[in-house]
């Protein structure tokens, strides 16, 4: 299944028009589109399936627990269907059954172990207060970020852990990244990284392709067998959308599959 993926568009401060990918069987949208959500109406009447999951600025200003119906709302008025802890089997094309399993993924902290952790949350107090959104009445504080995060972890590893043999490969989509590899370059690893990143290198391969976003900037690599790709335009004024390419495909299959039948290609075949 070829998809196009958008994330972090930034609609409530950024000019962009996104326009059908040619070839694309369903869009995706990886958070971070607009603070407001007006600009969400752009997506009504795409020509192809479109998923997404929410950023941490879809929140901005909003109470955490209050906002997820109303976000469903407005998206599923205008054809989106946001993914939170939700699961789906898309069919592609050829018929392949893809699984797509989808969750904001909060960060946790726990990015370089829990030792460091109260460094990342006291870095991450910054984050959080930027977003100036509350949980249940109080500050969505670094503290409660990690709560959501943990949540989400827990979700998505149950998932990806439970054998699904109807399906011929498995897609996760976070806006969170899942790995130290997908850091933004400009920053590296620091006790800040924690905000942007998980480590979650350890479910990486109960999955083909992982799409994230948060990080302003482009990632697509392979960890082990499994695809990582981040599709983030960012802001314009900080020169993030150069090179970034809005009608890139990327094709989910099955990679070890892909790799075994290279690997025994050559082989002759047993009577
Ligand atoms: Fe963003
Ligand atoms: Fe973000």
């Amino acid at each position: 299944m070829r998809l196009q993926f958008l994330s972090d568009l930034h609609l409530e401060s950024e000019s962009f028009d996104a326009e059908p990918a040619p070839g694309a069987e369903a869009l995706v949208l990886g958070g971070d589109i607009d603070t407001s959500w007006d600009a969400l109406s752009r997506f009504r009447g795409w020509p192809v399936p479109v998923l997404m999951v929410a950023g941490n600025h879809e929140f901005d200003g909003r109470d955490i627990e209050l906002t997820w119906e109303p976000l469903r709302e407005r998206c599923a008025a205008l054809g989106i269907d946001l993914l939170e802890q939700d699961e789906r089997v898309l069919t592609d094309a050829a018929g392949r059954r893809i699984r797509v399993l989808g969750t904001i993924r909060w960060c946790d902290f726990d990015l370089f172990g829990p030792a460091k952790r109260e460094r990342c949350l006291r870095a991450g107090g910054y984050f959080a207060r930027v977003m100036r959104s509350r949980i249940e009445g109080r500050e969505f504080d670094a503290e409660a970020v990690r709560e959501e995060g943990l949540a989400c972890r827990a979700w998505l590893e149950d998932h990806l852990r439970a054998p699904r043999d109807d399906c011929d490969a498995t897609l996760v989509i976070t806006h969170f990244a899942p790995s130290l590899r997908s850091a933004d370059p400009r920053f590296g690893a620091q006790p800040g990284t924690a905000s942007f990143c998980n480590a979650d290198d350890d479910l990486l391969p109960l999955a083909d392709v992982w799409l994230h976003g948060h990080l302003h900037c482009r990632h697509d690599y392979l960890a082990g067998n499994t695809r990582v790709v981040c599709q983030a335009r960012g802001l314009q004024a900080k020169g993030e959308t150069e090179g970034f390419d809005p009608f890139k495909l990327i094709d989910v299959c099955r990679r070890r599959r892909q790799r075994l039948h290279q690997a025994h290609a050559g082989l002759p075949r047993r009577a």
